[in-house]
């Protein structure tokens, strides 16, 4: 058993539907969760900002031992691969999981995917799935305003403004008959039922946040580090810019009240080794 903590990050709050998830699923884990608020968005970046900012999310929680680091980031997931691929403890990322589960679930083998212009650009999920099933058709939607609709809480499906702007994305992946569609960015589960309501019921959503946290699990048990304790885990969470809203924002998101938990991190005085 090992009680060191999972480290989690994501460019903003997006990431906090893995928390979600390792608090349902795993409650004897503790967490440190790093949110880059002040440098959200990723998504519409190049690939070398993309890299520079994850290798700095990955040494911050480096810096706290942690037993596992997940990228619960999509964009960080498809494009940061050079820093991925120097993360020394074991390392989850958002595509692999998600990928797999939608290959399972997928009846019709018409795949959709929602992510941000730079996982869209990377062609990431469609590689992976084709690497699963060469005969699945996969077809992708760039959505970087949902990114904006998760950060301002703007996530009710009653929300007008949120169903309109959801409507025009996925209306490419409706046209090819899509029945299943991978919520490739870790902000888009929180837009789950605005989602839901445009495609239907029939369409069965991926949530990637939930995907990388299953695939965690099975790694800390197949590795015998899972926290086997009997007392409820801990988390703190780090943001790089403290958002007047963060903690209500959060607080939608997590259902819980996390302002006390909330530690802010100035990114300008930390340094890379
Ligand atoms: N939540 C992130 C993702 O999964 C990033 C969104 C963004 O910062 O653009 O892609």
């Amino acid at each position: 058993m090992d009680k060191r903590p999972i480290g989690v990050f994501d460019s903003g709050l997006g990431g906090l539907s893995a928390v979600k998830a390792i608090l349902k699923y795993l409650p004897n884990e503790d967490i440190i969760y790093f949110g880059d608020t002040g440098r959200v968005p990723y998504g519409t970046r190049s690939e070398k900002t993309i890299e520079l900012y994850a290798r700095e999310d990955i040494a911050f929680l480096e810096k706290f031992d942690c037993k596992l680091i997940m990228a619960a980031c999509g964009t960080v997931s498809s494009v940061a691969k050079n820093a991925i691929s120097k993360v020394k403890e074991p390392f989850v990322e958002v595509v692999t999981p998600a990928s797999k589960a939608a290959v399972k679930a997928t009846r019709n083998k018409r795949i959709g995917i929602m992510g941000t212009s730079a996982t869209i650009n990377s062609g990431s999920y469609i590689k992976a799935i084709e690497k699963l099933d060469p005969d699945i058709e996969v077809s992708g939607v760039s959505c970087p305003m949902l990114v904006s609709l998760v950060e301002n809480n703007w996530i009710d499906d009653d929300d007008k403004i949120a169903v309109e702007i959801v409507k025009r994305y996925v209306a490419p992946l409706i046209k090819n008959d899509v029945d299943t569609i991978i919520l490739g960015c870790t902000h888009f589960p929180h837009l789950a039922p605005v989602i839901s309501k445009v495609v239907g019921d029939g369409v069965r959503l991926i949530d990637t946040g939930y995907e990388a946290v299953m695939e965690a699990k099975a790694i800390l048990a197949d590795q015998d580090m899972l926290n086997a304790s009997d007392r409820q885990g801990t988390a703190g969470y780090y943001i790089s810019d403290k958002t007047q809203n963060f903690s209500h924002i959060a607080k939608t998101l997590l259902g819980m009240d996390i302002s006390d938990q909330a530690n802010f991190v100035d990114l300008n005085s930390f340094e890379l080794d």
